[in-house]
């Protein structure tokens, strides 16, 4: 059972960290690898190209610890659930399979919950 709801209050508690004063974009991320859950949140730079995402700082976060993504809950104060970039969906996809749920949500409790494989359709893979 993936703990949506502690997911929940995680990620909340990590957008307030997010280091986003150029974009004002405060988003939190929260990892289950099916053992521990980790936290992310962007991080952004004076040279724009170095932002990190919050979805990519969680995943660094498990990476690290030796484990991979099982689930990942995305939240953002926006006016509808935010989902993950393009990038992160490509980076995701080298450590998930496409059956990842990842959920999207906002701070008013709007969600909706997709596959990373329906986020990433014909994902770019060497070779492939
Ligand atoms: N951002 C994320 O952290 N995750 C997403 O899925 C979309 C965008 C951040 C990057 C940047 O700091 C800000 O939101 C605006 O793009």
């Amino acid at each position: 059972m993936v703990p949506w709801e502690e997911m929940r209050a995680l990620a909340q508690t990590a957008h307030t960290r997010a280091y986003a004063p150029y974009s004002g974009l405060q988003v939190g991320a929260a990892l289950w690898t099916g053992r521990h859950l980790y936290a992310g949140c962007n991080v952004e730079n004076a040279s724009f190209g170095l932002t990190v995402c919050a979805e990519r700082n969680a995943l660094a976060c498990a990476l690290a610890q030796g484990e991979r993504p099982a689930a990942l809950l995305v939240l953002a104060p926006t006016p509808k659930p935010i989902v993950p970039c393009g990038a992160c969906r490509q980076v995701l996809w080298e450590f998930c399979t496409a059956d990842l749920p990842v959920l999207c949500a906002n701070l008013s409790g709007q969600q909706l919950c997709l596959r990373l494989g329906e986020l990433l359709p014909l994902a770019f893979e060497l070779g492939g």
